[in-house]
């Protein structure tokens, strides 16, 4: 079972931060996962919420903001004070701290509430200016957003994401078309999406943070899982 460090290495660094970036980069791991939205100048940006209010010093939608607006709030320093600083990075901010690894790298695309118009574009001219197709997995909860990528960048792997999975997942995945399942800790265990591992499909699951969580997915099959206390996870895959 192969381990992405979610939103960064979250458990110990403000999640979607450069600090959290950098700390992931380091380790022996398979990948990293963070979310993007879109400001209102139309500039990628790495954060979870539609709102900053949650981890930084300012409030309001990332929508409403320009780039530069959203660079006056520290978005580390509710995590903790030796964080103080950290602003809200850009999604190319992000994918050159990663372009020299090789990890895995998990664009998660957040068209869910708001629809941000074009945004598929935006984030496949980054990459592939980057030439990153080969370590990019894109994914959304927004399966419309899933369905563009798979129309216009074939070759880089795509995810629905799902809280709560249809029943008959093999077809949905290629009627989509997916190449992977990115689903939540809870129906993993279920009856569709253990069928679908065992019909040989890839699936990620998120987000596993417990010893006995991880226990109870390793003997079905789960490709890779979405973790924030990535250390503890590392140590339990190397007893195993
Ligand atoms: O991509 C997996 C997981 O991050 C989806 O849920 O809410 O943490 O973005 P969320
Ligand atoms: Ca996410």
């Amino acid at each position: 079972m192969k381990i992405i460090a979610h939103r960064g290495y979250s458990a110990k660094y403000p999640e979607n931060t450069l600090a959290a970036f950098r700390a992931a980069a380091k380790l022996p791991i398979y990948g990293v996962e963070f979310d993007v939205h879109l400001t209102k100048d139309r500039e990628l940006v790495v954060i979870h919420d539609e709102k900053i209010d949650r981890t930084s010093n300012g409030s309001g939608f990332v929508k409403d903001m320009t780039l530069e607006q959203l660079r006056q709030f520290d978005y580390g320093i509710w995590f903790g004070e030796e964080f103080a600083g950290e602003k809200i990075p850009t999604l190319s901010e992000v994918l050159e701290v990663f372009a020299i690894t090789n990890l895995h790298i998990n664009i998660e695309i957040k068209s869910d509430i708001f629809i941000y118009e074009g945004i598929e574009e935006l984030v496949l001219q980054e990459v592939t200016s980057r030439k990153l197709e080969d370590r990019v997995i894109l994914s959304s909860f927004d399966h419309e957003a899933v369905q563009k990528v798979a129309e216009l960048a074939p070759n880089i792997e795509n995810a629905p994401l799902f809280a709560n999975p249809v029943l008959n997942l093999r077809d949905y995945l290629m009627q989509v078309p997916a190449k992977a399942l990115h689903v939540s800790l809870p129906s993993a265990l279920r009856y569709p999406v253990r069928q679908a591992i065992k019909a040989g499909e890839i699936v990620r699951v998120y987000t596993v943070n417990e010893i006995e969580h991880a226990e109870r997915l390793l003997p079905l099959g789960v490709d890779s899982i979405f973790t924030d206390e990535v250390e503890l996870m590392l140590e339990f895959m190397n007893r195993e």
